[in-house]
């Protein structure tokens, strides 16, 4: 039976939290496959509100596999805590697995990610300071150090010190910033390694395993297709697309039976870079304060928008959605008419997709049509008949744009105020 993937289709904070709770109920495994604790999902159930860092939103569901894979990169103290505040919610983790080949943020990924965004000055990219890209930029340039290292004492002090050397070097000879103790960063991470450890598992096992058996897998994405590092608006990015999925967790892309998009209403991006539908008027206010768009990680105020058409068709294109799940449909209830970014003009050129020069992508002007607003509550409807017929033809309008069908309209962040248009994927 199908792994399933969920991916942002925008900047971010679209609502995977919200449908990988949801849909986890009918599934046995979710595993998160990029990005790290700069994520922020979060989840309204039965249970409370919860934000979500690293630890799949599948959690809730005491008797789903929840897998951190291999594509991720964990900061022990985040995933230690995350575990602990779950704990004193009486939820279970007895299910919760990370995977051995995985990397760790270290105190001097954390270190660096503030003194580069520093030295960028104007041109900063606004990321959360989680150490993300330089652990993952260690990644790539060998350097890193996992998980698996970490739980071999005697291997991980012999790594940790040939890599803290030359932390250390770019610290204080680049930054004139103070060096870290490799004693000291010796014996926190073993203290870590000792609680890391029962959760620690070959874990692409597991999901070969469950594939084997039938089970169904959804695969939670982190972040969203425009802050990803290839077809992303680079250098302000960050993760991966649903091409990622297969590497971040070790499976054939040939086991992904659906790809479901995640795809906001309208348009929200925090962090720097382009965004060309962004609103400096009342409206983008409206959608700040109506839609709550404060960041879950760094409280940051989203820069709001609407819907982009252009972003939503490539994310499509690039992801191959299968369906979209659209949400926070419920926020557009108060607009009394709607507007659809369907291309970009710069200079009277016309283009249908974002270009991949920053420095373009930023001239971009948005054609807009517009739609009527239905201006009454949606929240509390649960079939797609009963939406306002121009809620309907929104909903339409965007199918027809991106050129792929709607299986899920939410229409609040509980689990149950979704209408479900058609099965997945
Ligand atoms: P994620 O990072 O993609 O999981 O999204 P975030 O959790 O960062 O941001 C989405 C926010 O919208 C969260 O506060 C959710 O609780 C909330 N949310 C999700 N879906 C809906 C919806 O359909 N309507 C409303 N009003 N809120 C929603
Ligand atoms: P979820 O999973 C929105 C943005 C940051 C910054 C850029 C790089 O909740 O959708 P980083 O710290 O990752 O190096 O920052 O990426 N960013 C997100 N924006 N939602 C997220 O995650 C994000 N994760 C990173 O704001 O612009
Ligand atoms: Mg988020």
């Amino acid at each position: 039976m199908p792994a399933i993937a969920i991916i942002g289709a925008q900047w971010g904070d679209e609502g995977k939290g919200k449908i990988v709770d949801l849909l986890a109920e009918k599934v046995n495994v979710v595993v998160r496959f990029s990005g790290g604790n700069n994520a922020g999902h979060t989840v309204v159930n039965q249970l409370g509100e919860f934000r979500m860092h690293l630890i799949p939103s599948g959690i809730f569901h005491p008797d789903v596999t929840c897998v951190i894979g291999n594509g991720v990169v964990i900061d022990p103290a985040a995933f230690l805590d995350e575990v602990e505040s779950l704990r004193q919610h009486n939820v279970s983790t007895g299910n919760l697995f990370v995977s051995d080949r995985a990397h760790l943020i270290m105190p001097y990924h954390i270190l660096l990610d503030g003194l580069e965004e520093e030295a960028r000055g104007s041109g900063a990219i606004g990321t959360t300071r989680k150490g993300i890209g330089p652990a993952f930029a260690d990644k790539t340039s060998r350097m890193g150090i996992r998980i698996c290292d970490l739980l071999d004492k005697e291997a991980f002090r012999s790594r940790l010190s040939f890599v803290l050397e030359y932390k250390n070097s770019i610290l204080t000879k680049l930054y004139g910033a103070a060096p870290l103790s490799l004693d000291k960063l010796y014996r926190d991470y073993c203290q870590y390694a000792e609680r890391l450890a029962p959760y620690v598992r070959e874990t692409d096992v597991i999901l070969e395993e469950a594939l084997e058996k039938g089970e169904w897998v959804l695969l939670e994405g982190a972040q969203g297709t425009m802050l990803d590092l290839d077809f992303g608006s680079y250098p302000y990015v960050t993760s991966a697309v649903a091409g990622g999925v297969s590497l971040g967790v070790g499976t054939s892309p040939a086991n992904i039976k659906g790809v479901v998009g995640v795809l906001k209403a309208y348009t929200t991006r925090v962090g720097g870079g382009p965004m060309p539908t962004e609103l400096h008027d009342e409206c983008g206010d409206q959608m700040r304060e109506g839609g709550h768009e404060y960041g879950t990680t760094t409280g940051r105020p989203r820069r709001c928008g609407w819907l982009d058409a252009v972003v939503a068709r490539y994310s499509a294109d690039i992801n191959g959605f299968t369906s979209v799940a659209i949400t926070k449909f419920d926020i557009l209830d108060a607009f009394s008419s709607l507007k659809i970014c369907t291309a970009y003009d710069i200079d009277g050129v016309i283009y249908n997709r974002p270009p991949a020069h920053s420095a373009l992508f930023e001239k971009c002007k948005p054609v807009y049509e517009e739609l009527p607003g239905w201006q009454c509550p949606t929240s509390n409807i649960r079939r797609f008949e009963e939406l306002p017929s121009q809620a309907q033809a929104y909903v339409r309008r965007i199918e027809e744009l991106i050129g792929c069908p709607a299986s899920i309209i939410s229409v609040g962040a509980a689990r149950e105020q979704t209408i479900m248009v058609r099965p997945i994927p």
